[in-house]
């Protein structure tokens, strides 16, 4: 069977993205959150990190004005979706 894509998602702790990374999780796809590191102290976003963690899924630390962590991130994976709010 070929491999399932991985998936990044950028804007994951938001209120679509959330919802993006939980259907790619579901639907078996190796799945990568890129999450600023500022909100892992915030409690409402920081418990969402912890359960994407406990899910499975692969957190990047990185911002999307943050070009270096940007390409890091996005050489990791097939496919990026972005639910950005700009
Ligand atoms: N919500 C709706 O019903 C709806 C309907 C139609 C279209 N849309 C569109 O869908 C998109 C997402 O909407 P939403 O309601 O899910 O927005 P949201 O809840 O504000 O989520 C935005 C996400 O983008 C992340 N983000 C913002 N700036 C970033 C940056 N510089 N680097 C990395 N991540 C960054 C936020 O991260 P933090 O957690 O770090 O803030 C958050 O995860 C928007 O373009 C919106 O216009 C939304």
């Amino acid at each position: 069977m070929a491999e399932k894509s991985k998936i990044l998602i950028i804007g994951g702790t938001g209120y679509l993205g959330k919802f993006m990374v939980e259907a790619s999780i579901k639907a078996g796809h190796p799945t990568f959150a890129l999450v600023r590191k500022s909100m892992v102290s915030d409690p409402v976003k920081g418990k969402l990190i912890d359960s994407f963690n406990n899910s499975g899924v692969t957190v990047l630390y990185g911002d999307l004005h943050d070009h270096e962590s940007l390409v890091k991130a996005i050489k990791q994976v097939d496919v990026v979706i972005s639910t950005v709010k700009d």
